[in-house]
């Protein structure tokens, strides 16, 4: 039987998707809570929780798209933020809600992962049932995104010397102004949404480590780690990071500075500092450029594949 999310059993639903996925995936339900129903663009009407005599059987998550919070994203893109079931069949009707209830909206397309304060950049390449029950349901697949780790216990700073002119430190209350203007500037507005979010609900300190000239922000490193509050990005895996965890990312610098050393000494500098407050397993997650942080000693420990339905060929009509 299905369900709204009004008032759902989070213990329940949290040990489902813990025995759905690897343990790589799992979460606790404070995350599930936070990335679904505390979620400004969680979708009530497509998200729905099922049932079977007295039993929790599978949930499906469904986010719109992220344009009521900054410009740019499709409006006629939903996501799948989560999807789980115990068995495949379950899994089928509830997808097949999700895509009537969005079509009736005229939702063109609908992505697995990638949304706002998403668990998943893609699909897991290590959950072959689902990737096969997305691919069933239509879905084409497109590129990899990996996530990286490392232990910083021994960590050594690939990248020491001093950048002529700059200094590299977290972003102050002060310096607010400049983190804006350097966002806007230079980086896309999912970034600039996200990080804006994180420092109004957790202060600048410890989260944006900067690379400045004078007061001029040229390079950020968003990291969090055991007091963030809203887990963001890699931190989503905090549980499989274990004790003092942390995650770096996105990290960016000005274009006119890129292939002169700036971003490997601001990566450098901002691991170091993690080292330095007593950070342990490190992720850095969603991204394409493993060869950059191999340089740091990071690995890839997940993968995600792009999975995408368009809603408005016969494919998505099952
Ligand atoms: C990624 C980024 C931070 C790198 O900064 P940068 O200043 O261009 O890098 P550096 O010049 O300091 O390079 C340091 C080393 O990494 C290597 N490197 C830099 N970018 C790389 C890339 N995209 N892929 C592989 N290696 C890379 C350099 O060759 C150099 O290696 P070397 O020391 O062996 O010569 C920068 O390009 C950037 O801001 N990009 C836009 C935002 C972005 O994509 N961020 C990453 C999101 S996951």
């Amino acid at each position: 039987m299905r369900h709204t999310f009004a008032n759902p059993d989070f213990e329940a639903l949290t040990k489902l998707w813990n025995e759905f996925h690897p343990a790589r995936y799992a979460i606790d339900e404070d995350l599930l809570r936070l990335n679904t129903v505390q979620s400004p663009v969680f979708d009530w009407g497509a998200s729905s929780t099922w049932w079977e005599s007295g039993q929790v059987c599978g949930f499906v998550a469904v986010k719109k798209s992220a344009v009521s919070l900054y410009p740019g994203p499709d409006q006629d893109v939903a996501h799948i933020s989560a999807i789980v079931y115990r068995d495949a069949r379950i899994g089928v009707d509830m997808l097949a809600d999700v895509k009537m209830a969005l079509r009736n909206r005229g939702i063109s397309k609908l992505v697995f992962g990638q949304d706002s304060r998403h668990f998943f950049p893609g699909c897991p390449i290590d959950s072959k049932a689902l990737q096969s029950f997305l691919m069933v349901e239509g879905f084409t697949e497109g590129g990899l995104a990996n996530d990286l780790e490392r232990d910083l216990a021994d960590y050594q700073n690939p990248y020491p010397a001093p950048i002529p002119g700059a200094t590299m430190r977290y972003v102050e209350a002060e310096d607010l102004p400049a983190l804006t203007e350097f966002m806007e500037r230079e980086f896309p507005k999912r970034w600039n949404y996200d990080i804006a979010h994180k420092v109004r609900l957790e202060g600048s300190t410890p989260t944006v480590f900067g690379l400045f000239y004078g007061e001029t922000l040229e390079g950020f490193a968003l990291v969090q780690q055991g007091t963030a509050r809203i887990p963001i990005g890699g931190a989503v895996w905090r549980n499989s990071l274990g004790p003092n965890w942390g995650s770096l990312g996105p990290i960016g610098v000005s274009e006119h500075l890129r292939g002169q050393g700036a971003g490997g000494a601001l990566l450098g500098a901002a691991l170091e500092q993690l080292k330095i407050e007593g950070v342990r397993q490190c992720i850095i997650d969603w991204t394409s450029l493993v060869d950059f942080y191999r340089k740091f000693g990071f690995e890839v420990t997940r993968q995600y594949r792009t999975m995408t339905l368009n809603l408005e060929s016969n494919n998505g009509l099952k």
